[in-house]
């Protein structure tokens, strides 16, 4: 009676998805079912093609589903039947405009509140309820508090943390082979029940338990350690374009000593996806609210340098590629957008840097193709018309199916996601398809520039010396 046999995941997003996917195949004496408040996403789940693109993923889900995996909406009967419940639900920032001057933002947890009143009103036995979404510290003590305030007389809740370290793109690998899954809270049975779950493909070592607050803080710092990484390099970056050097070189002689280690010093047009913006948000708001401004700013640095890192790509783009013949910016000028996803492996575009550079050049005029391996045409278009606000327009957006519709006709390539099948381009036949002068902005270092170069294209990446061709 004390094994876990039945687990509820309320949320069917990025996260709920694939973790229940992974906890399904690994323990098949487990009935896991995941659940969500939107009909369309369960039922694509249900379906042949499932909302959420990942490697692997398709296989996985349709080997277990109906087996021991369930995707359903009735919320009620799913938490009422588990053992054990996941919150994985959003967890967006919340917008203010009250207080100009902060710069984070506090997470909105209206979700989880929800979740946990319902869980609390449609209990009739003792569960585990298990944080799953990126919360502030103290979330989880909150979300306790709610339990017993709103819980049926005689039954028990334990609240433990166990935020999910999975990243987009390498979403089933993540989880098949977590560096460490983490378990906070105080209550030491309710801790080794789900400890159990993760033993069935997780090696002991790498399950660390700890009180909520570290775990919960244990998340927002690590991602907001990775962000920094990836500006940190970029900011190096910029010094490299002034003064000569080469930002691989750099990032491998710094990566190559052990305690820096190699991994995400990759320049790029800095990161996206959904959790870095809004964690690090997170934690400067945490830090204001303890009263830590000093390191408030420290994160907000970070947060500053990757949009610096956006205008200072336009800015070259501009310099280099408008028509100088007073015609104003980008004016008549057609540039092929090469991916869209904030990263390769995805078809996620949540703050893309894509979308900001494109906003960017719709401004100054330019018509844009934007061609993605992995994102839809109404995905791209929503995104632009969402981020490019009213001061313009996406009309002059089209959005091809494939890299050669997209660069023909076109002045200027830019390369805004680091897909690999970019570097598989025959540019010899791209060239002939384009204007000339014939312009590629590498923002992702992800092509032979030398080459270009031979062939005739004026190149400009990221971290790399300027030379103009001629
Ligand atoms: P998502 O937006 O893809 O999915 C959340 C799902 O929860 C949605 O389908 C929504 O309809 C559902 N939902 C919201 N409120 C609900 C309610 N009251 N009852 C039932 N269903 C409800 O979000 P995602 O990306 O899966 O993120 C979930 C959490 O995991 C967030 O806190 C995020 O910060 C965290 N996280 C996300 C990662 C990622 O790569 N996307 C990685 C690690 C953590």
């Amino acid at each position: 009676a004390d094994r876990i046999t039945n687990i509820c995941c309320i949320g069917a997003g990025y996260v709920g998805g694939p973790t229940c996917a992974v906890i399904a195949a690994k323990c098949p004496e487990i009935r896991i079912t995941v659940v969500d408040r939107d009909p369309a996403r369960i039922s694509a789940w249900n379906s042949d093609t499932l909302p959420v693109y990942e490697p692997g993923l398709d296989a996985l889900v349709k080997r277990q589903r109906n087996i021991n995996l369930v995707f359903s909406t009735d919320i009620d009967r799913a938490i009422d039947e588990a053992q054990l419940i996941f919150i994985a639900v959003n967890t967006p920032p919340m917008h203010h405009h009250t207080h100009v001057s902060s710069l984070g933002a506090k997470p909105d947890l209206s979700a989880v509140s929800d979740c946990a009143r319902r869980i609390a009103r449609v209990s009739l036995t003792d569960k585990i309820v298990v944080a799953k979404s990126t919360v502030p510290c103290g979330a989880c003590a909150t979300i306790a508090q709610m339990l017993r305030d709103n819980a049926q007389s005689g039954v028990r809740f334990s609240v433990l943390s166990n935020p999910e370290f999975l990243s987009e793109g390498t979403a089933v690998r993540d989880l098949l082979h977590p560096d460490r899954i983490l378990i906070g809270g105080d209550d030491m049975v309710a801790q080794d029940r789900l400890k159990a779950v993760y033993m069935h493909w997780v090696p002991e070592p790498n399950i660390l338990t700890m009180n909520m607050w570290s775990s919960e803080l244990a998340k927002l710092a690590s991602n907001a350690m990775l962000a920094q990484r990836v500006s940190s390099i970029n900011s190096i970056s910029a010094i490299c374009e002034a003064v000569g050097a080469n930002i691989s070189e750099v990032a491998a002689g710094c990566g190559s000593d052990s305690r820096i280690g190699s991994k995400f010093l990759r320049p790029s047009l800095g990161f996206g996806g959904s959790c870095f913006h809004k964690d690090i948000a997170s934690l400067i708001w945490l830090s204001e609210s303890l009263g830590l401004p000093e390191v408030a700013e420290y994160w907000h640095q970070v947060l500053a340098l990757n949009r610096f890192q956006i205008r200072r790509f336009v800015a070259r783009i501009l310099a280099d590629a408008s028509r100088g013949d007073g015609s104003s910016g980008l004016q008549g000028r057609r540039v092929a957008c090469l991916g869209f996803a904030f990263k390769e492996g995805t078809g996620d575009t949540r703050n893309t840097p894509a979308a900001d550079v494109c906003c960017e050049l719709l401004r100054n005029g330019a018509t844009l193709s934007v061609y993605d391996p992995k994102v839809s045409r109404h995905h791209i278009v929503d995104r632009l018309a969402a981020a490019a606000g009213t001061d313009c327009s996406v009309d002059s957006v089209t959005v091809c199916a494939d890299a050669y519709s997209a660069i023909a006709g076109s002045d200027i390539v830019v390369v805004l996601t680091a897909w690999s099948e970019f570097r598989v381009i025959d540019w010899e036949q791209a060239l002939k398809l384009m204007a000339k002068p014939a312009y590629v902005f590498d923002g992702q270092i992800v092509l032979d520039h030398d080459r270009l170069r031979q062939l005739g294209f004026n190149v400009f990446s990221i971290g790399h010396t300027h030379v103009t061709a001629q």
